[in-house]
């Protein structure tokens, strides 16, 4: 009997601490800032030709989008988004390795377009969430 109040307490306890994870924006916007940092840093990189910098930082990058905090939202499309930005970053790794610097440019570019068409879907689907009233035959999606 004692052990089941334990349990249950563990997994309230588990919620709680569950619950105040998603309610940390400020976590979450100081790991997403990372983002930011390491892609200019590949900038630096590609353009002082420092390929030890290119290649740190877009396996950082690599590594970021595999974290927990990274998975804001929980739709096959955001996971969709995640996979096509991990791969544009692990094309930047690759050419990195082989010093390829045109290789690195291009990939960098293509890895730039996925932040870009990442952050434009989570903000189409928070305006349909802030617009109900608005978009209601649009809801259902
Ligand atoms: C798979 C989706 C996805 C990709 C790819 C992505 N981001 Fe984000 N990004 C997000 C989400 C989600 C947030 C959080 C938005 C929010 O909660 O308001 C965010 C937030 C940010 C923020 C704002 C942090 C703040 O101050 O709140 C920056 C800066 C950022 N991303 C940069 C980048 C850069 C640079 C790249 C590419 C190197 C990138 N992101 C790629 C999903 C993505």
């Amino acid at each position: 009997m004692r052990k089941t109040v334990l349990i249950v307490m563990l997994l309230m306890l588990g919620l709680l601490v569950g619950n105040g994870h998603t309610q940390q924006p400020n976590k979450v916007s100081e790991f997403m800032k990372l983002k930011l940092q390491h892609a200019q840093k590949v900038l630096e990189g590609l353009v002082m030709e420092d390929f030890d910098i290119i290649e740190k930082n877009a396996q950082s990058l690599s590594l970021l989008s595999q974290a927990e905090t990274w998975q804001v939202l929980q739709t096959p499309d955001y996971l969709q988004h995640s996979g096509e930005f991990r791969r544009a970053a692990n094309a930047v790794t690759n050419a990195a390795r082989e010093k390829n610097i045109d290789g690195a440019a291009l990939a960098y570019l293509e890895m730039t377009m996925k932040c870009v068409n990442c952050h434009k879907y989570v903000r189409d689907v928070r305006m349909a969430k802030a617009g109900p009233a608005l978009e209601g035959p649009q809801l259902g999606k």
